[in-house]
């Protein structure tokens, strides 16, 4: 059971002038436990795909195919129902996604729209802010009225409150600190030991490198390399991708290796740094 994608075209206006192809023939697949990056520029077609993975963007005829757990994406289907229920996009903007006057009625929505009976809705919505680190304190606030880190929070538990067997989240860390960031990815990864599949839409490389399965490479909307960390860091290290810094430590490994230093192509500090002790020790 997995998302596939196959041959995925989309074009935003299409036959005017304003006609842009957001997306040109791209190919994916992944799984239930797994991690999946999307990366690429700006611009390079990730939030339109991400759309496309719950059905809230749905292929035309002849634009490609996109299937969740063997339901069928289609326009007017009926699976597209169970394909929304399966999986949960967390928007880039926490505001594209907020509308109720309290946390409380805004994660029991997805929930409530599911089915979960009312009784047992109150013991959802807090199951679900306690997965996101938030207390019961929240349930009354507004939530158009708490910080940028706090609207994420409340905007991923709301999709969580439903259950979902994917997380399609796109650029979660915009806007977070270091220490939200890096909490962000632990509880992202103890959701995917849970068996949720995660899909990570993120202009973030470094975080795409130390946490993913497989990660999907955009540029102008068609595929540039798709695979694991190892095959993209191959890749981006001969190949560069416009606006897609590689990390810093990699960015050192690749001059070093150029320089003739045989190094590991590595974005571990710590890695890079005893390699290079060896070497030193060794000559
Ligand atoms: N609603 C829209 N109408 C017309 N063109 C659009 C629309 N949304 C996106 N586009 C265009 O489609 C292309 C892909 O946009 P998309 O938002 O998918 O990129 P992105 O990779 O998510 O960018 P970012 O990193 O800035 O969020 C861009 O050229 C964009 O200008
Ligand atoms: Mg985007």
């Amino acid at each position: 059971m997995s998302i596939i994608v196959k041959n995925l075209t989309h074009i935003y206006h299409p036959s005017t002038p304003l006609e842009t192809v957001a997306l040109k023939d791209v190919n994916l697949r992944t799984e239930k436990g797994q991690w999946l990056s999307i990366v690429g520029h700006t611009g390079s077609g990730k939030s339109t795909l991400a759309q496309y993975l719950n059905a809230l963007l749905v292929p035309e005829a002849g634009r490609g195919e996109v299937s969740v757990e063997n339901y069928l994406s289609r326009p007017g289907s009926s699976q597209l129902r169970s394909i929304r229920h399966t999986v949960g996009l967390v928007f880039q903007y926490p505001e594209q996604q907020l509308f109720a006057e309290t946390v409380f009625e805004e994660v029991a929505f997805a929930p409530r729209n599911w089915g979960v009976a009312e009784k047992d809705l109150e013991e959802v919505v807090k199951g679900a802010l306690r997965e996101v680190g938030l207390s019961e304190s929240f349930l009354d606030r507004n939530p158009f009225q708490l910080s940028g880190g706090e609207k994420r929070r409340i905007a991923l538990a709301s999709v969580l409150a439903a259950n979902p067997a994917y997380l399609v989240l796109d650029e979660p860390t915009a806007g977070l600190d270091a220490t939200g960031r890096k909490d962000l990815v632990k509880l992202l990864l103890s959701q995917k030991a849970k068996g949720r599949g995660i899909v990570f839409v993120t202009h973030d490389l470094e975080i795409a490198l130390t946490a993913s399965d497989s990660i999907l490479v955009l540029e102008g909307g068609k595929e540039v390399v798709q695979g694991d960390p190892e095959k993209i860091v191959q890749a981006l290290s001969q190949n560069p991708v416009r606006g897609l810094c590689l990390p810093d430590v990699l960015e050192l490994a690749v001059l070093l290796e150029q320089g003739g230093w045989k190094v590991p192509l590595t974005w571990n500090q710590r890695k890079l740094f005893q390699s290079i002790v060896k070497r030193v020790r060794k000559s």
